[in-house]
């Protein structure tokens, strides 16, 4: 029997790495410019934190985590998105007595036992960033403006983003009696899993993307209108800061986004392609959050970016990214003695800050196959001439040219790396 990766995941291969580079590398720059830190959490978490801190009516509690018991009998579940552990962080660290704002930023992999199709994987990676502390609507924009410039400089430019408000403790509950009231109205034409939602968490109706639901969605009352005179504010000044900082955008007034902790602004960031599984980016505000996982009252924001989307997203519009072109050196090598002459300038080499690795134990053409096989730049060939002469030949494979130095002249050259 021959293993396969678990369904819904998919390895991560030599040749994709330059993308996974430019993604990692590229956020780390924007996410520091911004001021934000990196924070790394474990891969699981006890149970409890996610169903506490993500809702235990979200898709995601009720049938996507990866729950086991460990062999103490604690249930832990993989991490299916990033927001309640680092506020578990949070929290646990005291970061609550820093001064606040605390900005955070994230690059893990999640896992979800979702059914697989294209954009859609049971683990995959987010690129998230998370705010503590900071009321003012400005941090929102600041956190859409971070995954718009990170994706923009990626050289998405076809993307939008959409955004909404679905108020705060003190509003929301007024439109959710309006909402219950509109749908019990409208019972019999609503799908089943409408039905099921209406009693637990009926902002989810509006995200529901049954044909039939559609006309009824149409109609449904809009959470803008029924903002307090508190969010009303925050909305109006974000969609200024969002202005000023000139990013364009959309209103949605069905955008509602699957987890149960946002408030006030929710947002995604989508590419002109339907269906749910292509958003890039989700995110939003959970003033909320912290209070309800034992903290004080501490406003948070923030959004988390599927890395396999973006990256199929580049991919769509033929965007490379660059492979890596430093010099590294094959050192081949014709009989036993020539092997330990091999062995030991390729050690020099990397101890001098250069890349080098030895020929494998085969003909010499072979040797040169595999060099250009594994992207070596160079390959210094030696054999018994070369021992006695103390001139070994250095091959550079780009270029296709030969020149002959001592071992002593190639340490120098691979140490500095020039060409
Ligand atoms: P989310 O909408 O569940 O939000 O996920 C954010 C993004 O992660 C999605 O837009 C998508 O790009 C990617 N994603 C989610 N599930 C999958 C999957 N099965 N396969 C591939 N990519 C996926 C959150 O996770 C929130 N924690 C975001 C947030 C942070 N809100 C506030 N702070």
């Amino acid at each position: 029997m021959q293993f396969k990766a678990p369904r819904g995941t998919t390895d991560i291969l030599p040749e994709e790495r330059p993308y996974w580079r430019l993604l990692e590398s590229t956020a780390e720059r924007i996410a520091e410019n911004f001021g934000y830190l990196r924070i790394d959490t474990p891969i699981f978490e006890d149970t409890g934190l996610f169903v506490k801190g993500v809702g235990d009516s979200t898709d995601i509690v009720e049938k996507e985590t990866y729950t086991f018991k460990d062999r103490g009998g604690d249930s832990l579940t993989l991490r299916p998105e990033g927001t309640a552990p680092v506020c578990r962080s949070y929290l646990e660290n005291g970061m609550n007595n820093l001064p606040q704002p605390v900005r955070l930023y994230y690059l893990v992999p999640n896992f979800r036992y979702e059914r697989p199709q294209s954009g859609r994987y049971r683990a995959f990676h987010q690129f998230g960033v998370e705010v503590f502390g900071e009321v003012k609507p400005y941090v929102d924009a600041e956190v859409i403006e971070i995954s718009w410039q990170f994706l923009s400089e990626l050289g998405l430019n076809d993307l939008s983003l959409t955004l909404n408000s679905i108020g705060d403790k003190k509003c929301r509950p007024g439109y959710i009696d309006q909402l219950n009231e509109y749908y019990h109205l409208r019972e019999k034409d609503i799908c089943e899993d409408c039905s099921r939602r209406l009693a637990n968490n009926p902002l989810r109706l509006l995200d529901c993307k049954v044909e039939t639901c559609q006309p009824i969605i149409e109609g449904a009352p809009s959470s803008i209108e029924h903002l307090c005179p508190d969010c009303e504010s925050h909305w109006e000044d974000l969609k200024s800061h969002i202005s000023d900082i000139g990013i364009p955008f959309e209103i949605d007034n069905r955008l509602v986004r699957g987890l149960d902790y946002y408030s006030r602004t929710v947002y995604e960031i989508a590419p002109p392609i339907e269906g749910r599984t292509s958003v890039i980016t989700g995110g939003g505000r959970y003033d909320g959050l912290i209070e309800q996982l034992g903290g004080p009252m501490t406003p948070g924001i923030g959004f988390g970016m599927g890395l396999e989307r973006v990256i199929e997203n580049l991919k769509r519009n033929q965007i490379k990214a660059e492979q890596n072109e430093r010099d590294i050196v094959m050192v081949a090598h014709i009989g036993d003695d020539a092997l330990r002459k091999a062995t030991t300038l390729a050690s020099q080499i990397r101890r001098h800050g250069g890349a080098a690795m030895v020929g494998p134990s085969r003909g010499l053409r072979s040797q040169l196959r595999y060099a250009t096989s594994v992207g070596a730049s160079h390959a210094v060939i030696i054999g018994d001439d070369e021992i006695s002469t103390g001139a070994y030949k250095l091959r550079n494979l780009r270029k296709s040219d030969q020149s002959e130095a001592t071992a002593e002249e190639i340490l120098a050259f691979f140490s500095s790396s020039k060409d």
